[in-house]
C-alpha cells in the first residue's frame, strides 16, 4: 500500500479520516491557454494533492466548487444545467477522466450541489417564468405585487446587496431570490422539485461521486405566510444573536451610507421544513455505500447549526461551523468557539473545519494587520489539522498564498455581490493557484482571469518545495502525523485550561491507547504552560518553530514566541 494513503475503500465513515482539499476550479490549472483553470488542469495536478507518498501533499478527499454549465454570474454559483459540465472546464467525458484519476489515487470526489436557486437561464426557470399557467410555474417563488403601487410583498433583502424581489414584466409578478436577481430561488415545497433533485443527486451518485457539499442548505423553505423579517437591532432572546461590536459597526455603516435598516433572517432561512428536505437527500445518499455531505449552514448560534445533523443523526453527515473563521486573534476567542461548536453537536456527530474558502479573506491575511499573518498560519494549520473533524484546506492554503489587493478595474465578482457598500468582492481569494515562479505561475500560459499575487518567489509549489521549513512541508508533515495519530484521528476532545496562560490555546486529544496535547501560544511572547495533573514524561513529536527538535520534556513547558506544537503525554501507568 503506497504509505500516505489511508485505506478509506472499505470504510463507509472515510470521511471522517479525511483530509479534503477545496479547488476553485476556476483558478487552479489552465491546461487548453484560455486563462480559465479546467478539469484536464486539474488531472495533470493531482499527483501533487496525493501521489501515495510523502512527496505529495496527501490529502484524500476533493471538494470542487461547481464546474457545471453557468452563465456565471455568480461563477459557478448560478447553475443552468445540473448534470453537464460546463465547456470552459471540459466535458463529462473529462469529469469521468478526473474521477477515475483521482481514485486511482485514493482521493475522494465531492461536488457542490447549489440547489436554493438555479441560474436564471435553467430551463426550469425559463419554463417557470414564460407564462402564470406554465406547469413549472409554481417551481420558483412568485409572488404578487402589494397594493395599487404593486410594492415588494415582503422587506426580504438579498444577502448580497438590494430586496429579494424582482418584478418580471411579463408575467407581472415578483420571484423571489436570495442572492443576485440572476439566481432565482427554488419553490422547496414543490414535490416536483424535491423529484427533480433527487435525481440530480442520483446522477452523479451513479457516475461515481463520493458527496456533495450543499450550498446555503439552511436557505431552502421560506416562512409559509411569507412575514417580513425583523430589523437587526431586536434582539430576541437566545435566538438570532447579533454581537454587539457587530451591531455598533453595522449602526456607523448604516448611518454612514444613510441605507435602510439590515434585517435578521427569522423567516428566510432555518425553517423546520428544511430539515425534511436533507432527510430525503440522506435516504438517497444511504442507498449508496460510503458517501457523505457537508452544509453550509450560516448562523451564529451553535445549536441552531448543529440542529441540521438532524435529531437521529439522520440529515448532514458534517457541517461547518463558520463562527470560527469569525474569530479575533485570542486564544480564549478561538477556544471558547471550538468549546461552544463541541458542546451544541449532537452524540456522534462528526464536525467539519475550515478557515478559508471562496467567499472569505484568506485566512493568512485576516490576521495580518501587523504583518504576522505568515507566523500565524502556521499555527492556524496546526489546529486545523488536529481539531476533532475533518479538516478542509483551501487550495493555496499550503503555500501561505495571501488576499490578493486587486484594482477596481480588475475585480470579476459581479458587482452586485457586495456584503456592505465599500465591499470589494471575493476575487482576492479567487487568484490562480502558484505553482512556480513562471509570468503566470505555471497556472496558464497567458494572462489569466485574476492576476496572480504577489510574492511568488516565497508563496509558490516550486520553491516552497525544497524547503523544509516552508508552510508547504508543514502542512504535508501535520497531515503525515495526523494519519499516524489515532489520537488525532478519531479522539475525543478536551480544552486545557489548568495552567495555561490567557494566551494559549491547549487541548487534548485522546483514545484508550493514546493521548496527545496541542499547544498554541497566540502571543508573540515566550509562555510556560504548566498543566499540574499532567506532570510526567512527554515527548514533543512536532512543533511550528523550526528550531525545536522532537524532545522528550516535563512540564512547565516553555513555549517560544507565536509557537504551537503537539505533545505525545503517553499514557498513564
Ligand atoms: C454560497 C457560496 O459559497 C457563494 O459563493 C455563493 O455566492 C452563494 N452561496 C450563492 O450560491
Amino acid at each position: 500500500m503506497p504509505d500516505q494513503a489511508l485505506q478509506l475503500d472499505k470504510d463507509n465513515y472515510w470521511w471522517k479520516k479525511a483530509v479534503f482539499y477545496q479547488i476553485y476550479p476556476r483558478s487552479f490549472q489552465d491546461s487548453n491557454g484560455d486563462g480559465i483553470g479546467d478539469l484536464k488542469g486539474i488531472i495533470s495536478r493531482l499527483d501533487y494533492l496525493n501521489d501515495g507518498t510523502t512527496n505529495s501533499l496527501g490529502i484524500d478527499a476533493i471538494w470542487f466548487s461547481p464546474f457545471f454549465k453557468s452563465p456565471d454570474f455568480d461563477y459557478g454559483y448560478d447553475v443552468a444545467d445540473y448534470c453537464d459540465i460546463d465547456p470552459r472546464y471540459g466535458t463529462l467525458a473529462d469529469f469521468d477522466c478526473l474521477r477515475e484519476e483521482a481514485h486511482r489515487r485514493n482521493i475522494k470526489i465531492m461536488l457542490d450541489l447549489v440547489v436554493n436557486h438555479t441560474s436564471h437561464l435553467h430551463p426550469w426557470f425559463l419554463e417557470s417564468s414564460s407564462s402564470r399557467d406554465n406547469p413549472k410555474r409554481d417551481w420558483y417563488i412568485w409572488k404578487d405585487g402589494k397594493g395599487k403601487g404593486k410594492k415588494l410583498p415582503n422587506n426580504w433583502r438579498t444577502h448580497f446587496f438590494g430586496p429579494a424581489w424582482t418584478w418580471d414584466e411579463k408575467t407581472q409578478q415578483y420571484y423571489l431570490h436570495s442572492f443576485l436577481k440572476e439566481q432565482p430561488d427554488l419553490n422547496w415545497f414543490n414535490s416536483e422539485v424535491r423529484e427533480a433533485v433527487g435525481n440530480v443527486i442520483r446522477f452523479w451518485l451513479n457516475r461515481g461521486v463520493d458527496g456533495f457539499r450543499l450550498d446555503v442548505a439552511h436557505h431552502y423553505c421560506k416562512d409559509k405566510q411569507f412575514r417580513s423579517n425583523p430589523p437587526f437591532f431586536i434582539r430576541e432572546k437566545g435566538k438570532d444573536r447579533v454581537k454587539s461590536s457587530d451591531r455598533r459597526l453595522m449602526a456607523n455603516i448604516m448611518k454612514l451610507f444613510a441605507l435602510p435598516t439590515f434585517q435578521i433572517g427569522k423567516y428566510n432561512q432555518h425553517q423546520p421544513e428544511t430539515h425534511e428536505v436533507l432527510r430525503e437527500f440522506r435516504q438517497i445518499f444511504d442507498v449508496y455505500p460510503a458517501k457523505t455531505s457537508v452544509g453550509e449552514i450560516i448562523g451564529e448560534d451553535a445549536a441552531l447549526v448543529a440542529s441540521y445533523y438532524g435529531k437521529n443523526n439522520d440529515e448532514l453527515h458534517m457541517n461547518f461551523y463558520f463562527e470560527l473563521a469569525h474569530c479575533r486573534w485570542q486564544a480564549g476567542a478561538f477556544r471558547r468557539c471550538v468549546e461552544r461548536w463541541e458542546r451544541n453537536l449532537p452524540n456522534d456527530a462528526w464536525p467539519a473545519y475550515a478557515f478559508s474558502n471562496h467567499d472569505l479573506v484568506r485566512a493568512i491575511s485576516r490576521y495580518d494587520s501587523d504583518g504576522n499573518g505568515d507566523k500565524r498560519a502556521r499555527l492556524l494549520m496546526l489546529m486545523l489539522l488536529t481539531f476533532k473533524g475533518t479538516p478542509f484546506i483551501y487550495y493555496g492554503e499550503e503555500i501561505s498564498m495571501k488576499e490578493v489587493k486587486l484594482s477596481k478595474k480588475q475585480l470579476k465578482d459581479p458587482p452586485g455581490v457586495k456584503w456592505y457598500p465599500l465591499h470589494r468582492g471575493r476575487d482576492g481569494c479567487r487568484t490562480p493557484m502558484q505553482w512556480n515562479e513562471g509570468a503566470c505561475a505555471g497556472f496558464s500560459d497567458v494572462s489569466p482571469w485574476l492576476p496572480v499575487g504577489p510574492e511568488i518567489g516565497r508563496r509558490s509549489v516550486a520553491v516552497q518545495q525544497n524547503d523544509p521549513h516552508s508552510q508547504l512541508n508543514l502542512v504535508r508533515e501535520l497531515i503525515r502525523l495526523r494519519k499516524s495519530l489515532p489520537a488525532l484521528l478519531e479522539g475525543s476532545y478536551s480544552s486545557v485550561t489548568e495552567g495555561v496562560s490567557a494566551d494559549c490555546f491547549c487541548y487534548l486529544r485522546e483514545t484508550d491507547q493514546q493521548k496527545v496535547m496541542v499547544c498554541v501560544n497566540f502571543s508573540f511572547r515566550r509562555q510556560e504552560i504548566n498543566p499540574g495533573s499532567l506532570n510526567r514524561e512527554s515527548k514533543i513529536i512536532f512543533s511550528t518553530a523550526p528550531e525545536r527538535e522532537p524532545q522528550k520534556i516535563y512540564f512547565p513547558l516553555t513555549l517560544e514566541p507565536g509557537e504551537g506544537c503537539i505533545i505525545d503525554l503517553g499514557m498513564e501507568k
